[in-house]
């Protein structure tokens, strides 16, 4: 945890949810939600953002899970940033590895989806993390510091922009990093968003994601420079994700 910062609980539901399930999700979610220390961010599909926002009420954020880097055009079957905040989005998701893989998306389709969101007026969630190629050749450090240079726009800084490192080997497999792997992933992050964002970058709030679950959580968010946590699976069962909420304080 930085200290001064408030922690940050995201859900990623990913493409899971019809209306029905999903309004029960939200309501469980938010009945837990008060008298929490940290934000909490749910990022439904985006057919659930604008059924959702009265039931939250506020006092759960909620969040797109990717956006087209143009304001509108011809691009069928995309959303465009405009579109997730007149829903109802305060946050979007951008740059998940299960979108860098399926979809190509390059860090720098990423920071141009990312400007966009940021002209929108939403806080964009950049997801960055290695292969586990990479972390076996030792060069996790180098591919993420990488996806960081090439993934945050200018103007990122100064709209408290937040970042998540998902290894990509940890998402879904209830595998996790070491701690102190982690812990000096997080602290490269730090040093680099400080450095690209001077003062602003000190405060901005660093995720951990991939198998998050209410066991590690505690253990998880205990890690100097983890400011929250970016769940899927346990995203889905509202006693989950309140579980690891509590686990940050
Ligand atoms: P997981 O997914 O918690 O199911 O590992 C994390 C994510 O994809 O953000």
């Amino acid at each position: 945890m930085t200290p001064g910062v408030r922690p940050l609980i995201a859900g990623n539901w990913k493409m899971h949810g019809l209306a029905a399930d999903g309004v029960a999700l939200a309501q469980a979610v938010a009945a837990g939600a008060p008298g929490l220390k940290a934000e909490l961010l749910i990022c439904p599909p985006a057919t659930l953002i604008s059924p959702l926002a009265p039931v939250f009420a506020g006092a759960v954020a909620l969040g797109g899970q990717d956006c087209h880097e143009a304001a509108k055009g011809a691009h069928t079957g995309d959303i465009s940033a405009a579109m997730l905040k007149d829903a109802g989005a305060a946050y979007v998701v951008l740059g998940h590895s299960e979108r860098r893989m399926a979809y190509r998306e390059s860090s720098h389709r990423v920071c141009a989806k990312a400007e966009a969101a940021l002209a929108a007026g939403l806080t964009p969630v950049v997801c960055v993390g290695e292969p586990e190629d990479d972390r076996l050749l030792g060069r996790a450090e180098e591919v993420v510091a990488e996806q960081m240079t090439e993934s945050l726009p200018a103007g990122f800084g100064a709209a408290g922009g937040v970042v998540a490192y998902e290894p990509v080997w940890a998402i879904g497999t209830g595998r996790t990093p070491t701690e102190a792997n982690i812990a000096a992933m997080h602290a490269m992050m730090r040093a680099k968003l400080s450095a690209t964002f001077q003062a602003e970058g000190a405060g901005l709030r660093l995720l951990y994601g991939g198998s998050v679950k209410p066991g590690n959580a505690v253990a998880i968010l205990a890690i100097p420079h983890v400011d929250g946590a970016l769940i899927g699976g346990a995203s889905l069962v509202a006693e989950d994700f309140l579980a690891i909420a509590r686990a940050a304080g």
